[in-house]
């Protein structure tokens, strides 16, 4: 079974817990100060961001909304299909909200570009993008972050929220999966 033996499959810890908690914390200040006075309504994407959302919310000390939409592009491979399917939608009307996309990673961008258009078409205030992870060397879509939690190189990592095949969401730190996991 895949994630069987969780920690044998990780090659190395790309970031630590304690890298994890600093990088959501300036996130979370910077956003608390750009955000004053307005609207937010964070949007986390399912399943990925979950960590990253419970932890940012924590550390955003203005007033705020959160809700949750869940897509799918992958499949089970380590690249994009490029088809978005929504799963989940989201339960508000955006109609005056400044919207904050909270996403774990940005790879191809087609996920993201898609989500942004149909939300867009929405009209809220304003729409910006906060993600985790950003693998510009991967980027396909035209598509750009306002918040980036760290860059990454262009290896395919698991862990606080990040899955492969569904699995390893669960480790605590960022680890980059050994490639014999995934090149069978
Ligand atoms: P994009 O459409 O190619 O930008 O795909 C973004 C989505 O792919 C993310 O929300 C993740 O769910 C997934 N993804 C991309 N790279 C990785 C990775 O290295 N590890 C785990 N998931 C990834
Ligand atoms: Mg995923």
């Amino acid at each position: 079974m895949i994630g069987e033996n969780m920690i044998n499959d990780i090659d190395r810890v790309l970031i630590s817990e304690e890298e994890l908690s600093a990088i959501v914390i300036r996130l979370g200040e910077q956003i608390s100060i750009d955000y004053k006075g307005k609207d937010l309504l964070l949007v986390g994407i399912l399943k990925g961001s979950v960590m990253f959302m419970s932890d940012i919310m924590r550390s955003i000390t203005i007033p705020c909304e959160i809700d949750f939409m869940a897509v799918s592009s992958y499949g089970s491979g380590t690249v994009t299909s490029g088809e978005v399917k929504i799963i989940k939608d989201l339960d508000r009307r955006l109609e005056g909200k400044d919207l904050l996309i909270i996403e774990d990673i940005l790879d191809s961008g087609v996920t993201l570009s898609y989500i942004k258009e149909i939300l867009m078409a929405r009209k809220p205030k304003s729409i910006k993008i906060c993600t985790l992870f950003d693998k510009p060397d991967r980027r396909k879509a035209e598509i750009f972050a306002d918040y980036i939690g760290s860059k990454v190189p262009d290896e395919f990592i698991v862990g606080y929220g990040l899955d492969y095949d569904e699995y390893y969401r669960n480790l605590p730190y960022i680890g980059a999966l050994k490639r014999s996991v995934y090149q069978k």
